[in-house]
């Protein structure tokens, strides 16, 4: 908060001397991401194994598919990317990326965004250079290259802050925040909008200071694996944090794995369904050039992204949980709520919801998400057999 003031006492302070108020210096982290970002990112399927090929495709198909105009516009290309810097100590793609800027010109002539990925220390977590003692030439080469997104990933700062700082856990979270500032700083300098992306996987409860150091959204947790034990590990255990996402400022319980074939379509329906009413970021992380039916359903699903991405910008959280049978609530605007029925167990469950245990005193209408079926009125209660690791995503109207 104190940061946060400062900044706003500088951007007036500004405005003061050059009598210009136009676009205040302090607000980059709100004009961007009002919603949680949408689009792809590389990293969950082609890991190691990326290339501008791959990159371009994954573009052509965001707009075959639909997906662009569904909402998902950025194209990320996570780690593996970085060459080596040269003399002046800019950093080059490596030569699976021979061309960044024609790359990013190529994704922005389709209409979408492009992402990249660094670390603030002196290696990704994948063994590549990062950004340590070249955060303002870093972030100038981005904007040089028309770079959207930044994905800053800890890895190997987690070392120096250990050295720098040994058995001094205040000292190192301090220094975990200032190397996030460093970079907000840098990016700022540029005078792009690039929404900035922190990954240090929850450490130090990030939600608490991200904002301060010009998150758009952060991590809140380790890796996802396509598999259901992980991602409903991951997933579940975000209950609590929504008081911390605001529009500009989102919890990110890690990229999706619809699509990629370690779960039932039914799982991947849940999966999605979990994080649209975590107002997660939802990248997309299979290859969008191979989509079944189902997946491109799953992640095409305008209801349910309008689930995720609604204005009013509030994060859902748990209403019950009885055993594995759970029941979230995520506040829309106009005074309309997504309710959704989660069953974690191994058999099919009748779960069930009181209205007034989501706020309702009243009647009100509503929509099953996933039917795409109007349910009609609710009076008092609701109950639906849910399927194991499946879902009932209902979106009540009062
Ligand atoms: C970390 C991040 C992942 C991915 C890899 C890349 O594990 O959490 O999302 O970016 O690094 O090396």
């Amino acid at each position: 908060m104190r940061s946060l003031i400062h900044r706003i006492g500088r951007g007036i302070l500004l405005c003061g001397a050059i009598f210009l108020c136009s676009v205040p210096l302090f607000a980059q982290s709100n004009l961007v991401a009002a919603t949680p970002p949408m689009g792809w990112n590389s990293w969950n399927h082609f890991a190691w194994n990326v290339n501008e090929a791959d990159v371009r495709a994954a573009a052509d198909a965001m707009v075959a598919s639909g997906m662009r105009d569904a909402g998902y516009v950025y194209v990320n290309i996570d780690d593996t990317w970085e060459g080596q810097r040269d003399a002046q100590g800019y950093i080059h793609s490596n030569n699976r990326f021979p061309d960044m800027k024609g790359l990013a010109d190529y994704v922005h002539s389709k209409g979408l965004k492009l992402g990249i990925y660094s670390s603030p220390g002196p290696k990704t977590c994948a063994g590549f250079e990062g950004s340590y003692g070249h955060e303002e030439q870093d972030a100038e080469t981005y904007a040089k290259w028309g770079i959207d997104y930044l994905k800053y990933d800890m890895c190997s700062y987690l070392g120096i802050m250990k050295k720098q700082a040994p058995n001094d856990d205040q000292k190192q979270w301090q220094m975990m925040q200032q190397a996030y500032e460093k970079m907000h700083q840098a990016l700022l300098k540029t005078h792009r909008p690039i929404v900035y992306s922190l990954c240090q996987y929850g450490f130090n409860a990030v939600w608490s200071w991200g904002p301060q150091v010009g998150g758009n959204l952060w991590r809140t947790t380790g890796d996802i694996k396509d598999n259901w034990d992980r991602m409903a590990l991951i997933g579940f255990s975000q209950a609590g944090l929504a008081p911390y996402a605001a529009p500009g400022h989102w919890n990110d319980p890690d990229m999706l794995e619809v699509g990629n074939g370690g779960m039932s379509d039914g799982e991947y329906r849940l999966h999605m369904s979990l994080w649209a009413m975590l107002a997660a970021p939802l990248l997309a992380g299979n290859d969008l050039s191979k989509m079944t039916t189902a997946t491109r359903e799953i992640l095409l699903n305008k209801e349910v992204i309008a689930v995720d991405q609604d204005p009013l910008g509030k994060q859902g959280d748990r209403i019950s949980a009885i055993g594995p049978y759970e029941v979230w609530m995520k506040p829309l605007a106009h005074g309309e709520k997504a309710v959704a029925l989660f069953n974690r167990g191994t058999t099919a469950y009748p779960i069930s919801f009181h209205l007034r245990a989501v706020g309702y005193s009243h009647a009100v209408h509503a929509r099953d998400l996933w039917a795409h079926k109007d349910v009609g009125m609710i009076q008092d209660a609701y109950t639906a057999v849910v399927p194991s690791h499946g879902v009932v995503l209902l979106r009540l109207q009062p």
